[in-house]
């Protein structure tokens, strides 16, 4: 079986879908790995390292389409300037694509229709299930990872203060205070890094669990008094709360943005628009020069004054948006997708042979095309929401 792995195209992307380490699990496989040239030079994976792994390096990128049997790839196809065609186009009917589609989402809604009239099996790595037996595919978790940690570096960086405690010839500085809401794996790794910058750390969460969690990594928790079961649903995730638990929420968190100086913004529920939970107001209320990351901005964000992808400075307190903070750490972030990627690819292929299980879990909430149509549930629900 070909496999073939691209280089990214959207633009500012660095992270691309093999490493050398995983093209080398591949050929060990037996599988034929293409990858186009220069495909991992901004994640700092040169193209000697991947030949050395076994990997054809490809100069022409329609060549690696035309030839290979499963794409792999980051981000969701896009149009290709260079070749003049979009990805789908470079594609062929039978070809299985995996990525991050985010296929539900309005602005794909065209390109994952065009997608299944090509006849192109695609799986959304989004859509891969947090359930324990697809731990080590599950990309977005790599990746939320990748956002805590780089978020907090940011976040440091734009701060106009020493972090941690530090005693000096003139007096102590005092640590800075650190207030992670949403703890969940992006908001975790959050909390981890702050505190081992030396901050003393605060967490949020309307899951109980969640909150244990944090307390365990040293944060004092801030009660946000919901009750159970109107913040846990099925599978343990967080629901969306009603528009009044939104405002006592806010509430809550008035009372401690004053005494804050790195506030990270990680709360979610999975597939809705991010609750809103800083106003505009809240944000003045805040000391001049703390620093504010969204990382929920892809999602609407979790404060209302976030400028999305950007950086900025309002009422003295710098909001930090960037969307891709993976891309930030593109030799880390590489590393961890290649591998989600890699062991994802293994558990589909059966005797040499791509199956498409439709009664498997993991199949079910990640294959988005197939057969000529759109399967993905999440996908048809906005459709019909749309009126598509
Ligand atoms: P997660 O689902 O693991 O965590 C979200 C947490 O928010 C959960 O613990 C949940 O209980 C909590 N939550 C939900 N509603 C809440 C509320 N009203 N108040 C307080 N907490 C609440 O999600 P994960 O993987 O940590 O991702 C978090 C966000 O980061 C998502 O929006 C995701 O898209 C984004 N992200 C952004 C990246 C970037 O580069 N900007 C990269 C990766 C992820």
């Amino acid at each position: 079986m070909i496999i073939g792995v691209p280089k990214e195209i959207m633009p500012g992307e660095r992270r691309v879908a093999a490493s050398p380490e995983t093209v080398a699990k591949m050929v060990k496989d037996g599988l034929t790995v293409l990858v186009e040239k220069d495909a991992g030079e901004g994640a700092f994976y040169h193209d000697p390292d991947y030949s050395a792994a076994g990997a054809e390096i490809i100069e022409n990128v329609a060549d690696l389409y035309d030839r290979a049997e499963v794409i792999l790839k980051v981000k969701e196809p896009l149009m290709n300037e260079e070749q003049n065609k979009h990805e789908v186009d470079l594609m062929h009917e039978g070809q299985l694509l995996i990525t991050f589609i985010h296929p539900a989402s309005p602005v794909n809604h065209q390109m994952v229709k065009h997608m299944a009239e090509h006849g192109i099996t695609s799986i959304t790595l989004d859509g891969i299930p947090r359930i324990t037996r697809a731990q080590n595919m599950d990309a977005l978790t790599s990746m939320s990872t990748c956002a805590g940690y780089k978020g907090i570096l940011l976040a440091a960086d734009a701060l106009p203060k020493f972090v941690p405690q530090i005693f000096t010839a003139v007096g102590m500085i005092k640590p800075i205070n650190t207030l992670v809401i949403g703890v969940g794996v992006g908001g975790l790794q959050a909390l981890a890094t702050a505190k081992r910058l030396g901050s003393q750390v605060y967490a949020a969460d309307i899951r109980p669990a969640a909150a244990e969690q944090a307390q365990s990594l040293g944060a004092k928790v801030i009660d946000l008094e919901v009750p159970a079961e109107e913040a846990i649903g099925a599978g343990g995730y967080a629901l969306a709360l009603s528009q009044e638990r939104l405002e006592a929420e806010r509430k809550i968190l008035a009372e401690h943005l004053p005494q804050m100086d790195i506030v990270f913004l990680s709360a979610l529920v999975p597939g809705k628009v991010a609750p809103s939970l800083i106003t505009e107001e809240m944000v003045k209320s805040m000391k001049p020069g703390s620093v504010i990351v969204d990382i929920s901005i892809d999602q609407g964000g979790n404060c209302a004054i976030t400028p999305p992808g950007r950086t900025e400075v309002k009422h003295n307190v710098t909001i930090i948006g960037i969307k891709n903070l993976p891309g930030l750490l593109p030799t880390s972030s590489t590393w961890m997708f290649a591998q989600n990627v890699y062991n994802l690819l293994s558990y589909l292929i059966k005797d040499g042979k791509i199956v498409i299980d439709l009664a498997d879990e993991i199949i079910q909430s990640s294959l988005t095309t197939y057969e000529g149509k759109v399967v993905h549930k999440g996908t048809l629900e906005a459709f019909e929401a749309l009126g598509h």
